[in-house]
């Protein structure tokens, strides 16, 4: 069969192909991305849907807006308000997770061969996303404190085919970095100066580990540029696939359009849901408590990279979110190190996939928040071994 040619682009998603190794019981695995499961609202998800279906079955079995229900979208926009944006149920549509609010954003903004900015890494689930719109993707260089400004400046100033920069503000995946306060502003400034969307992919948040929780640039940008990805997976569930995307009105009309070629709307049952859980439970107090499980998980793993690992590897130190991002010396290939990785029974990500151009390859990202507790010290100490093992070898 004859397929189209973005269909060439496409790798198989290195993350799901790793589900297949790591299922067998003796491996300790750092590598999925997926929120714990005991941290799900199983029992309350359970009560909430039977009620559901006896007082309003009807409508959580039927048809319903693109836009998404309208009780849930009021509470978003009144959570986004206590956050500082200045939101209402009409900028607001519900997407089938964050992912889908990352395909329509391509969708919108991306002929063949316009550039998308983003961090370098950035989110594998974003490249793929935008890939299937062939766009020419731009990699800016991060340090601790988010994308280097000086970088983003240059390319603003020399290039004429950008349609959107894309940024994960918030302990990053892969990285578990958070840009700080003068970059995002900096950011707002430069979309402002050369009036380019910014599609904030905002999936961690909400999970914190310090009181310093930073502004969005959603709440920053008084130009109506920023188009705000938010998602409910990694503080609900990620299998009800729920997400929104806020933005102002006039953009919103193109992703209602967009979105109902796509799939019509998301699951009405599900958005019922989620807005069952919000009006009955305290979300709030459901969210601190998966924070301080993750805040300790990353706290033993931090421990055990500080005690095992050699020194030459660099790791970063997340203030909250998911990952630990590892950085090797130069002449290390990820991919390599997983398949010595794996004869110990540990595995991680390479980090090769989260480059678009798949060029930089010493690099591996750590997870944490779905990583066995008392496994952990013991995983980190066998990598370390493997990694001074291949060390050795290389050099
Ligand atoms: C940065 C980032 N954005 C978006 C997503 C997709 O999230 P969702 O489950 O809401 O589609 C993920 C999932 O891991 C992610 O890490």
């Amino acid at each position: 069969m004859k397929f189209a040619s973005r269909v060439k682009e496409l790798k198989p998603s290195d993350i799901q192909e790793m589900f297949k190794v790591i299922a067998k019981p003796e491996v300790i695995s750092f590598a999925s991305g997926v929120p714990d499961p005991d941290l799900f609202p199983v029992k309350e998800i359970d009560e909430i849907t039977s009620k559901i279906i006896r007082q309003n079955g009807d409508m959580a079995l039927q048809y319903n807006t693109t836009e998404g229900y309208v009780p849930l979208r009021k509470k978003i926009a009144l959570r986004m308000k206590q956050n500082g944006v200045e939101s209402s149920s009409e900028n607001i549509i519900i997407t089938s997770g964050a992912q889908q609010g990352l395909e329509l954003s391509a969708k919108l903004f991306l002929n063949k061969g316009d550039a998308v900015i983003c961090e370098s890494p950035t989110y594998s689930g974003a490249i793929n996303a935008f890939k299937s719109y062939s766009p020419e993707f731009i990699q800016i260089t991060t340090d601790k404190n988010g994308m280097k400004m000086d970088e983003l400046k240059k390319v603003l100033e020399t290039r004429n085919n950008i349609k959107m920069i894309y940024v994960i503000t918030d302990f990053q995946n892969p990285t578990g970095k958070s840009w700080s306060v003068e970059r995002r502003k900096e950011l707002i400034e430069l979309s402002k100066s050369y009036d380019i969307p910014i599609i904030e992919d905002s999936a961690y948040e909400e999970i914190y580990f310090t009181d310093n929780k930073k502004p969005t640039l959603k709440s920053l940008d008084t130009g109506g540029r920023v188009i705000y990805l938010g998602s409910f997976s990694k503080t609900f569930c990620p299998g009800l696939r729920m997400g929104w995307i806020e933005v102002k009105k006039s953009i919103l009309k193109n992703y209602i359009t967009l979105k109902q070629s796509s799939d019509m709307h998301t699951n009405i049952l599900a958005q019922m849901q989620i807005d069952k859980y919000l009006e009955l439970y305290d979300f709030d107090a459901h969210i601190d408590n998966i924070i301080s499980s993750y805040k300790n998980k990353r706290d033993k793993m931090i421990n055990a990279i500080k005690k095992y690992f050699p020194s030459s590897c660099s790791h970063t130190y997340p203030e909250g979110g998911m990952f630990i991002w590892v950085v090797m010396p130069d002449k290390l290939d990820g991919r390599k190190v997983l398949d010595e990785a794996l004869k110990e029974n540990v595995a991680f990500i390479p980090g090769e996939s989260f480059y678009p151009d798949r060029e930089t390859k010493n690099t591996f990202r750590l997870n944490f928040s779905n990583a066995e507790e008392s496994k952990i010290e013991k995983g980190i100490e066998k990598l370390a071994v493997v990694l001074k093992r291949v060390i050795d070898n290389v050099y």
